[in-house]
């Protein structure tokens, strides 16, 4: 697969919006986080209190923005969508905060994206519903106190990482998502072909999950081309042949891996020998920061089996080595320098 095609089988599109669950039911998989929150809101609701602030973590596509959208129905709260590269100054954040209804959510995507003054004044905004705005300059310096109502903040981001302390511990509700089940995935894909009018066999579900890297984003996306493909070729029906033929000709990997993944493994295998190599050489040999590779790709390979943490470094397993098309390189007799 090219990166050009990994990336886009990946992007969010209106697409998204049209398959996206609205309400927990719709919404599978991740169990433990959905009647955590479930309990939350049910809790929140009783009490007639708006819900505790909530941060979703995970690489892309898993169900983040999906999962903010659902509180915000299941709450009845009006949701106020922003990101963190586009609240650049304080102000912006201000005039935001002022402008809510009790009880509103406001969303926050790439909240690690935030610039460090507007996240000092997020911090007395979660906790104290209040914020101090300076106003004026030098001498004649003062700052007034706004009250805000209460709402409660939605953060996601995909480099839990990169939150500072302050902000994280803010959060009522801290949830990591993580990668899905083969199982999970189909059912996400006989969903999403019932709301497209598509048809779809346990084995063509089956099919497209595994090639779907535990991403419901991905499956989604590979549903799209492969109806396609079903609607000219198949009479609409997607079988796990007809999922095979038009995953094939589309050159998706049969294991779900994207480029990226691929240009991990060849790299520690083929420049280092299989590892044990570190984070910081890998991620420089492929081009991609550390932290994108240790939160958005290594889960996934760990996962599946292809690469381990040891405490000298990433080191790849023999199905690594099968992935890939090369012969592992014997260590014995190496010079333990
Ligand atoms: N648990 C799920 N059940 C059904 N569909 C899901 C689930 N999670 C995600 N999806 C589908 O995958 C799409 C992508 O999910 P979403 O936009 O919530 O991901 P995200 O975690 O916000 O990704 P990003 O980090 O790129 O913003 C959604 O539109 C929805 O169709
Ligand atoms: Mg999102």
């Amino acid at each position: 697969m090219t990166e050009r095609k990994s990336d886009e089988l990946n992007r969010s599109t209106a697409f998204d919006n049209r398959l996206r669950p609205t309400d927990f039911e719709g919404f599978v998989g991740q169990e433990k986080i959905r009647d955590r929150l479930m309990l939350a809101v049910r809790a929140a609701k009783d009490r007639g209190e708006s819900l505790d602030h909530v941060l979703f973590s995970g690489p892309p596509g898993l169900g983040k923005t999906t999962l903010s959208y659902i509180l915000g129905e299941a709450m009845g709260a009006n949701v106020k969508t922003t990101s963190g590269p586009v609240i650049t100054k304080p102000g912006d954040l201000a005039g935001l905060l002022t402008s809510l209804e009790p009880g509103d959510i406001v969303f926050i995507d790439e909240i690690h994206r935030l610039a460090k003054t507007v996240e000092e004044y997020l911090y007395s905004a979660m906790e104290d519903y209040a914020i101090d705005i300076v106003l004026d300059q030098g001498p004649n310096a003062r700052s007034v106190r706004l009250d805000l109502p209460r709402f409660t903040l939605v953060g996601a981001t995909t480099r839990i990482g990169l939150i500072a302390s302050p902000l994280r511990a803010r959060f009522g509700l801290v949830n990591r998502l993580s990668y899905y089940e083969p199982a999970e995935l189909a059912e996400i894909v006989r969903r999403s072909a019932a709301k497209l009018g598509v048809d779809v066999d346990d084995d063509g579900a089956a099919e497209i999950a595994r090639r779907s890297r535990g991403t419901p984003r991905i499956a989604n996306n590979l549903l799209r081309r492969v109806r396609d493909y079903a609607q000219v070729n198949a009479g609409n029906f997607i079988t796990g042949e007809v999922a095979k033929a038009s995953l094939t000709l589309l050159e998706i990997d049969p294991n779900g891996l994207d480029e990226m993944d691929r240009r991990v493994l060849e790299t520690i295998c083929a420049k280092f020998g299989g590892g044990p190599v570190g984070l910081s050489t890998i991620a420089v040999s492929v081009g991609e920061e550390p932290d994108t590779i240790e939160e958005a790709y290594e889960p996934f390979l760990i996962m599946e089996g292809y690469l381990e943490r040891t405490p000298k470094g990433r080191v790849a397993t023999a199905l690594a080595w099968e992935r890939i098309g090369l012969k592992p390189v014997s260590r014995q007799g190496e010079l333990n320098l």
